[in-house]
């Protein structure tokens, strides 16, 4: 594992890493290296690919070489969560975690994924989630670790659809007290729980797209003013995208998302917010750019 410390102009740098498995492919060191030149944070951000079953004593030797934090990906999320000695609420309700701080007293855990999503729809889109009607398609990690940033921006109502709806069900039971607190009408379950009328919202948070398969979603859920949210990417536009646009919906992908999952990451870690906008600009362009 690569855990050097690399000096920039002399100064040493705080370590920090993405670890997964695989990891090659992860663009988080791309994103934090622009934050880290964006805010003049002295933030070295590296990859660390984990055999699948040693991802412990991998975290364990980052902190042993001085690494402040890590964001965790796939498919570490839920070990992450279990080795965190304490938890942020998002990342308890979420059951997974993919921030990881190393301080004094412990390791701490947070999940960015879900308040990433909502800054891309509200900051990046623009579009207001408060007494927003929103359609969450899934009831998997993804799907779960939304649910509670999506109910503090006091949506008028939240509908769980899944594939298999007792999954939906359960969620809709785990989230119950924080909806009502939320004045928030809370309902799932299978697609016929769908509700006769356009979304403003629908976000598609199954695997289908990996697949390239559409999740079950009635046609009637999507209309002019709905804002079709796919937290896949890829440099194509998703089938649900295409399905979405195809009914006059304004289709988004998730990218956005990757991006200020670590920018808020980066803030749990520096205490500075970085500029997600210019940095999701340059990926875009990296990604219509064939690879050399
Ligand atoms: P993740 O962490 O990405 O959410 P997961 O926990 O395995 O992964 O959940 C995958 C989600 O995608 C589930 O909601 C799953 O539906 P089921 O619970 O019915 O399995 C959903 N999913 C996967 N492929 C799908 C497809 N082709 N159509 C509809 N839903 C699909």
């Amino acid at each position: 594992m690569n855990t050097d410390v690399k000096s920039g102009e002399g100064t040493p740098r705080d370590r920090y890493a993405v670890i997964g498995n695989p990891v090659a492919h992860s663009k988080s060191p791309f994103i934090h290296a622009r934050f880290a030149e964006q805010t003049g944070e002295p933030v070295d951000y590296t990859r660390l690919l984990a055999p699948v079953d040693a991802f412990v004593p991998h975290v364990r030797a980052f902190i042993e070489a001085g690494g402040r934090g890590m964001n965790v990906t796939v498919p570490f999320k839920l070990e992450a969560h279990a080795l965190a000695d304490t938890l942020s609420p998002r990342a308890a309700a979420a059951g997974a975690v993919n921030t990881l701080s190393f301080r004094e007293d412990g390791i701490h855990g947070d999940n960015t994924d879900g308040i990433g999503l909502v800054r891309d729809i509200e900051v990046n889109l623009g579009v207001v989630l408060k007494g927003a009607r929103i359609l969450l398609l899934g009831a998997g990690g993804a799907a779960r670790g939304v649910v509670l940033p999506m109910l503090d921006r006091l949506p008028q109502t939240l509908t769980i659809v899944n594939r298999t709806s007792a999954k939906a069900d359960e969620l809709v039971a785990q989230f119950a007290a924080a909806a009502r607190e939320a004045g928030c009408r809370l309902t799932g379950g299978g697609a016929g729980a769908i509700e006769p009328h356009t979304y403003d919202v629908i976000v598609n948070a199954t695997a289908s797209s990996l697949d390239a398969a559409l999740p079950e979603c009635d046609a009637a859920a999507f209309g002019a003013d709905t804002l079709a949210y796919d937290m896949m990417y890829g440099a194509q536009p998703t089938v649900f995208m295409r399905h979405a646009q195809a009914l006059g919906a304004r289709a988004a992908d998730g990218l956005g998302m990757l991006v200020e999952q670590a920018a808020e990451s980066f803030y749990i870690w520096r205490g500075v917010r970085p500029d997600g906008a210019p940095v999701l600009a340059a990926l875009r362009a990296m990604m219509k750019t064939p690879a050399a």
